[in-house]
């Protein structure tokens, strides 16, 4: 066993997979019958302060589409370790990407669902002054009841006021994700051909002006967006 695998089991975390779905720097752990999912920070280019600090930050946080940071680790300047329950799930991108169509709904009821979700829970990040900053299919998790849940605070940042221009970071990044999820639906592949003129209607009467719409508005939060994009 290496210094950081005897650094984690000496906290009391058992590894039982190491770089689990090719993921280096991260473990699943077991402690006290509860499995844990370990992130290795080590990037070198980074304040690693800077880094404890946003963590202690975010780990106040308490929302159920959040995922909760159970414990930061420190083994010494270089080394830090974020510690998370294991959550049993898939990324938003391969949930778009495998599930979707199964539960396909003209106007996207489920996916609205999941989103609303998301965007409120952006803005709760936001009213405690947190910008998330790299808010991508990646780091949204979905689990067995296909709620989702916010993951990846490595490049978060703290801002100082209420009303601050860095929220427009996560606002825009919220839209173009959606954006880029909703578009994805119209690229059928073989399996989903069945479905090729229902999106082909949807496309023209219900996407493509809501897009228009949304286009150059400037929105002030996330929710503001998603309600805007799913109007009647
Ligand atoms: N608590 C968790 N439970 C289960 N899986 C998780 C959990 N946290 C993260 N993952 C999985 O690990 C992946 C990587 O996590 P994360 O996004 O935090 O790291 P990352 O910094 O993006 O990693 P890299 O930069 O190496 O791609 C996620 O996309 C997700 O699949
Ligand atoms: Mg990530």
């Amino acid at each position: 066993m290496n210094t950081i695998e005897n650094f984690i089991e000496n906290k009391g975390y058992m590894i039982i997979e190491h770089s689990p779905n090719g993921y280096s720097n991260c473990y699943i752990a077991k402690k006290n019958s509860t499995f844990y999912f370990i992130k290795y920070i080590n990037d070198r280019r980074r304040n690693k302060k800077a880094i404890i600090d946003i963590l202690t930050e975010v780990s106040k946080i308490k929302h159920k589409n959040i995922l909760n940071i159970e414990d930061i680790l420190v083994l010494d300047e270089n080394n830090i370790f974020c510690i998370y329950k294991h959550i049993k799930s898939q990324t938003l991108n391969k949930y778009i990407k495998s599930n979707y169509y199964h539960t396909y709904d003209k106007k996207f009821y489920r996916l609205k669902k999941i989103l609303i979700k998301i965007a409120k829970a952006i803005d709760f990040l936001h009213k405690n002054k947190i910008i998330h900053s790299d808010i991508i299919g990646a780091n949204i998790l979905i689990n067995e009841r296909y709620n989702p849940i916010i993951i990846d605070f490595d490049f978060a940042l703290k801002t100082k006021k209420q009303k601050n221009i860095e929220k427009n970071i996560d606002v825009l990044s919220f839209k173009t994700m959606v954006l880029q999820i909703i578009f994805e639906q119209f690229f059928i592949e073989e399996n989903y051909k069945d479905y090729l003129e229902n999106d082909i209607i949807q496309k023209k009467d219900f996407i493509i002006p809501r897009l228009k719409k949304c286009q150059n508005k400037h929105f002030k939060n996330c929710k503001q967006f998603i309600k805007y994009l799913f109007k009647k």
